[in-house]
């Protein structure tokens, strides 16, 4: 998903406001967990974002997203944020984070969602390293 960085969306030090990254990273996150399952989602957490470098007015925002885990009704996505100068074309890493969707139905019940083909070791060890922190998560609940 690719924004474009404009006066609204900008703080006094005409950068992007943190809260409108963290809506289009909800919004990328829930278009790749739907095109997983097809049904409704709802944002369960969003368990880490980290702003690493501010993102000016006019430079684009590049967010790209993908499943890291499915569990029986979750989905783990990780999105990774690229800032890019409109003028030069260079790519600046720009924050980072993980999320987790709940497919449902219309009576926002979870549903099941459909495995994961893990097809690389990267692709493995993210599942895994996601398995990890769903469990930490259930230990501190
Ligand atoms: C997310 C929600 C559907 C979970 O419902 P629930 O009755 O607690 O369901 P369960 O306890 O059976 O958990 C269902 C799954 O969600 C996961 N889950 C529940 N709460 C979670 C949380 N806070 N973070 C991450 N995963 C969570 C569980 O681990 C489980 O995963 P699994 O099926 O893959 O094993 C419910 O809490 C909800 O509707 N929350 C509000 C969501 C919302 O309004 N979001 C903002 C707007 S989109």
């Amino acid at each position: 998903m690719t924004q474009l960085v404009l006066p609204n969306d900008t703080n006094i030090l005409n950068n992007l406001l943190g809260g409108t990254l963290m809506h289009w990273i909800d919004l990328v996150g829930a278009m790749v967990a739907n095109r997983h399952c097809r049904t409704p989602i709802v944002t369960a957490s969003m368990e880490r974002i980290n702003f690493l470098n501010p993102i000016p007015l006019g430079h684009l925002v590049l967010l790209k997203a993908k499943i890291q885990y499915a569990g029986k009704s979750s989905m783990e996505v990780g999105v990774e944020v690229y800032s890019e100068d409109t003028l030069t074309g260079e790519q600046s890493r720009a924050s980072n984070a993980i999320l987790t969707y709940v497919a449902v139905d219309l009576k926002g019940n979870p549903v099941p969602v459909p495995k994961l083909i893990l097809s690389t070791e990267e692709e493995k060890a993210s599942y895994n390293e996601a398995i990890k922190r769903k469990q930490e998560r259930l230990a501190r609940s």
